[in-house]
Formats: C-alpha cells, sequence, structure tokens
C-alpha cells in the first residue's frame, strides 16, 4: 500500500471503510466516483449502507442525496437501494433494484445530460456537496491522485466538495498511469475562453486529479474489481443494424459528405450500440477515431485490429474478457486511448467541432423521428397502473446526437418477442426531439431524415424501418391522420396516437 499511498500525511488518514462511512451523515449531500460500472467507491458505500440498515431498524430514517458521473454497480447504487438510503439520485443510473425504487416512487431520480452535471454543479444548481468519495488508482508524494478507471464528473466533485474520502484500490492497474487527461479550463460564464482540443488524442490538461489534502478526511484501502459489463453476443438483428449503417457510410464517402477515415465516433451504451460496433470491422476502415464515453469490448477490438487508431472517453465498461483482453495488452492500449473529465468528453462545443457520428441505442422511435431512449410503457406484468418505467436514463446521447455530424438511433424494429413496436405512432416518453435526430435504424433498414419534412419522415420511418407486422397499422393511421387531422403539418389522431401502449398494457401486446 506505500507504493499506492505516497503521500505521508494522507498514508495516516488510513482507516476502515466503517470509520469513513460513520463520517457521513443523514442528510448529506454526497458525490460518489463512477460511470458505467467503472471507477466507483466499492468499500464505504457498502459500510454506509450497512449504518443505514440499522438506523432504519432502530425507527429512524437515514437518507441522502447522491450525484454520480454515470450508472456505478451493486456495491454502491444496489446496496444503497436496497436500504432505502437514497432521497435523490443523479444522473445516469441502469441498477435494477434503484430502478425498481425510482419506478416505485421511493426517491426522486434526476435524469441530466451528462454534459451537463459539472457545470449546473458549479452552478449551484444541486446546493453544495458535504463529501465526495473518489476511487484512485494511487496517490503521489505531492498528493495529487491516480485517476481509476473512469474520470467521470471526479474532478468537479473533489474540488466542490467540503470534505473528500479517497479510496484507494489495488485491483485497478498502476499501468493506467498516464491515460488521463484532466482539464482545469473550465471556467463560469461569462468568463470562459474556447477549449484547444481539436483532435480526439489532443492532450489538454494534466494526467491527475488535484485535491486539496487538507480536505482530505479518510483514506480506505479496497481491493475489489469493477463491475463487469457482460454484452449478449452480436444477435441477427444486431448483424443487420450494422449492416445498414455500413452501407449508409459507404454511401456518404461515394458522395463525398465523409472521406474513408470517416469522423469520430461516439457509441452509445447497450447490447445494440456494442454489437454495432464490432460489426464495423466488417467495414474495412483503417484509422478512424472515437471521441465518446465509454470504451466497451467493442472498441476494443476496434483498436485491436487496426480499425480504430485513437479513442477518447471518460469511462471504461468492459466484460470480464474485455478487462483481461485490456491487462494483457495495457502498454499497447494506453498509447491508444484517453480518458477525460465528462464535461470534455461530452462537451457539445468539441463534438460539433470534431463533427461526431453518434450511435446510440433507443427504446421507441415514433413516425415524425422523436426518440425515447429512457422509459418503457408497461412492463412485463400486464395491467399495471404506473405506465412509464423509466430503464435507465438518457446519459451522454443528447450531448451527441444534437451536436454530432450525424445522430443515429438504433434498436431492433421489436421488443418482447414481437408484442411491442419499436415504431410507434406518437413516442411516450421523449428525450430527443425529431430535430435531433438524422437517422432511425432496425434491423429492417435506415431511414435517412436529413433534408425531409414531418410527413416525408413519417413515410419513410414506416417503409424503412417498421416490422411488417406493424407497418399496415402505420400506414392505416398515418393516412387517417393527414386525412382527419386538426392540423396538416405533423398530422396525428390526439386520441388515439398512444393507443398502442395503452393496448400493450391492457392486452400484453401492440397488435390489434
Ligand atoms: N418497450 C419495452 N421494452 C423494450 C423496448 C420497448 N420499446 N425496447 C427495448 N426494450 C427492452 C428489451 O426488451 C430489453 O429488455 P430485456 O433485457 O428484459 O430483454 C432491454 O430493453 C434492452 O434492450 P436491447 O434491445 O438489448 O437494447 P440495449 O441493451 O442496446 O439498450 C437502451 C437500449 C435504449 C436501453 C440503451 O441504449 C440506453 O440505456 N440508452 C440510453 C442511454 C444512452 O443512450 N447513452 C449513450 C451515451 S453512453
Amino acid at each position: 500500500m506505500h507504493d499506492r499511498i505516497r503521500h505521508a500525511g494522507l498514508l495516516d488518514k488510513r482507516m476502515s471503510a466503517e470509520a469513513a462511512a460513520a463520517l457521513i451523515k443523514p442528510g448529506m449531500t454526497v458525490a460518489m466516483s463512477g460511470f458505467t460500472g467503472a471507477g466507483y467507491p466499492k468499500a464505504v458505500p457498502q459500510a454506509l449502507a450497512s449504518r443505514m440498515e440499522e438506523v432504519h431498524a432502530d425507527g429512524g430514517s437515514f437518507k441522502i442525496k447522491v450525484l454520480t458521473g454515470a450508472s456505478t454497480a451493486p456495491e454502491l447504487d444496489g446496496v444503497l437501494a436496497k436500504v432505502g438510503g437514497m432521497e435523490l439520485r443523479l444522473p445516469y443510473m441502469s441498477d435494477p433494484a434503484l430502478r425498481k425504487r425510482i419506478n416505485d416512487g421511493d426517491l426522486d431520480y434526476m435524469d441530466i445530460h451528462l454534459s451537463h452535471v459539472a457545470q449546473h454543479t458549479w452552478f449551484g444548481f444541486y446546493g453544495g456537496i458535504n463529501i465526495a468519495i473518489v476511487e484512485v488508482v494511487g496517490i503521489r508524494e505531492d498528493g495529487s491522485l491516480i485517476p481509476s478507471s473512469s474520470v467521470g464528473n471526479n474532478k468537479t466533485w473533489l474540488d466542490m466538495a467540503d470534505a473528500v474520502i479517497l479510496e484507494v484500490n489495488t485491483q485497478q492497474s498502476t499501468a493506467m498511469e498516464g491515460m488521463h487527461d484532466i482539464y482545469y479550463g473550465t471556467a463560469l460564464p461569462p468568463f470562459r475562453k474556447p477549449i484547444m482540443l481539436t483532435q480526439p488524442e489532443d492532450r489538454i490538461g494534466q494526467p491527475y486529479l488535484d485535491v486539496d489534502v487538507d480536505k482530505v478526511i479518510a483514506v480506505v484501502e479496497t481491493d475489489a474489481p469493477d463491475r463487469l459489463s457482460a454484452f449478449a453476443a452480436p444477435d441477427e438483428a444486431s448483424n443487420q443494424i450494422a449492416d445498414h449503417l455500413l452501407d449508409f457510410l459507404d454511401g456518404e464517402i461515394k458522395t463525398g459528405r465523409l472521406t474513408n477515415t470517416l469522423l469520430p465516433l461516439q457509441s452509445g451504451v447497450g447490447n445494440i450500440a456494442n454489437a454495432v460496433l464490432a460489426g464495423l470491422t466488417r467495414g474495412g476502415y483503417r484509422g478512424l477515431k472515437a471521441y465518446t464515453e465509454v470504451i466497451q469490448d467493442g472498441m476494443l477490438e476496434l483498436i485491436k485490429d487496426g480499425t480504430l487508431a485513437f479513442a477518447s472517453a471518460t469511462s471504461f465498461s468492459l466484460s470480464e474478457a474485455g478487462i483481461e483482453e485490456f491487462n494483457r495488452h495495457v502498454d499497447f492500449y494506453r498509447e491508444r486511448i484517453m480518458l477525460r473529465t465528462q464535461e470534455i468528453s461530452n462537451h457539445p462545443e468539441l463534438i460539433r467541432r470534431l463533427g461526431c457520428i453518434a450511435l446510440n441505442g433507443m427504446i421507441e422511435a415514433d413516425i415524425y423521428g422523436n426518440v425515447n431512449s429512457t422509459h418503457v410503457v408497461g412492463s412485463h406484468v400486464m395491467n399495471v397502473m404506473n405506465v412509464m418505467n423509466v430503464m435507465n436514463g438518457i446519459g451522454g446521447s443528447g450531448d451527441f446526437a444534437r451536436n454530432g455530424f450525424l445522430g443515429a438511433f438504433m434498436s431492433p424494429s421489436t421488443a418482447k418477442g414481437g408484442a411491442i413496436s419499436g415504431i410507434v405512432p406518437m413516442a411516450s416518453h421523449v428525450d430527443h426531439t425529431e430535430h435531433d435526430t438524422m437517422l432511425i435504424i432496425t434491423e429492417q433498414g435506415l431511414a435517412d431524415l436529413r433534408g425531409l419534412a414531418p410527413k416525408q419522415r413519417a413515410r419513410d420511418i414506416t417503409e424503412k424501418c417498421a416490422h411488417p407486422d406493424y407497418k399496415p397499422m402505420l400506414e392505416d393511421y398515418f393516412a387517417r391522420a393527414s386525412r382527419d387531422s386538426y392540423g396538416k403539418h405533423t398530422p396525428h389522431l390526439m386520441g388515439e396516437a398512444l393507443s398502442w401502449h395503452q393496448r400493450y398494457i391492457e392486452t400484453g401486446d401492440m397488435r390489434l
């Protein structure tokens, strides 16, 4: 541990997770590291959950407000959700226990564009931060911190918090040292300056996180791996989605809108995005770049085979096989991957400057191209009364879709064995408006919405993307809406627009 904690003063602040957790009081705002199951604190939240459980067993209440980078893991979101220990959680999450609590209405969940979280904290929108709990790989002689497998909002948490608890995790590879780029140049408006990043590989900051060592109230040693993100093997639908995307990109190269090195790729979370990314190896590209949030297994594969020359992100989200691959060839990957704060990885100014190609998953799109990424209507159980169930959150999809050169949303055309259509008359929840969506892709085909007005979009999305079971139903809806709609610009039948979702709730199937 002396190798990992090289600052004498902080070595003296070592204590157990239980002792550190005892420093956290009910009602506090606690900002934690962690992004897509990587680099989150693994011991203190569990010790805290045990304390909360004891207080609750005695009839008391012990809840805190929890801010993170994005999703974490069972050892953080899971345990705190199980003991009912959170009154507020932001931004992105994906833990099943927490999802259940949120959908049961037990806590407030604020789903925020990931690029907004740090600056909204600086603006004071969430109040102050009492304690930051941040996992690091190590502490250097001067007290600066070697960041872990995600950076997320850690810079902001360390700067803003009144007090800091550090978890030094010996499972995290010291070979990651030097892979991070922490930019300290952001300022509050109206004093902001251009951020001088013009290529994904540009280094604009320093490899280490700064912390005021006097604010550090505890250093906790841990030895536990990150949550593993297992991905479903690419199925036929995701391979077909990847093929449609490859055909489209070939067409863009032929028209001269893109060159054969494309533009920096962003790839969202989930099985589909991971599978589509892996599918790009079939495109024969070399030397592409990624400016994205998360390094999933699919991206490692692209780096390994030379399809990708460089990837900038804020976090890893790897399976067990992915972690093994990364650790085995860490020197190779260190030259080709850079992890930044999420305010930079998702910065609208930079995404627009670089011209990212944004590839994200969706739950459903409507015929006009409004996209729902977050809320499932109904559940597997029929006749549920709370019909809007949050799935995960918007994550960074909005940051990239609105500001990129191209924004694609991808999904199989049906879910739940065909009982749900991914293309519906009206989206039951809108995360990305029609103004932010350029491409809708299902295994059926790709609708290119660029330059199309609403009625043209409706025809194209239905024709290219809908499943044959649902296509006649959508055509019928659109024909009647075009005839009977109150206004004729974006035709809808208001009494019927959400009837597919209602039918699913009542019968378990959107089909007539
Ligand atoms: N209605 C109900 N359930 C649906 C659905 C729909 N229209 N579409 C998908 N689902 C369900 C699937 O059935 C599956 O559930 P299961 O696990 O019980 O089988 C689950 O949603 C995941 O679907 P899948 O097709 O495997 O997609 P995915 O893993 O690629 O995830 C999102 C899709 C939308 C949930 C995911 O991309 C996401 O969370 N996006 C928002 C965040 C984001 O885009 N971040 C990007 C920047 S990092």
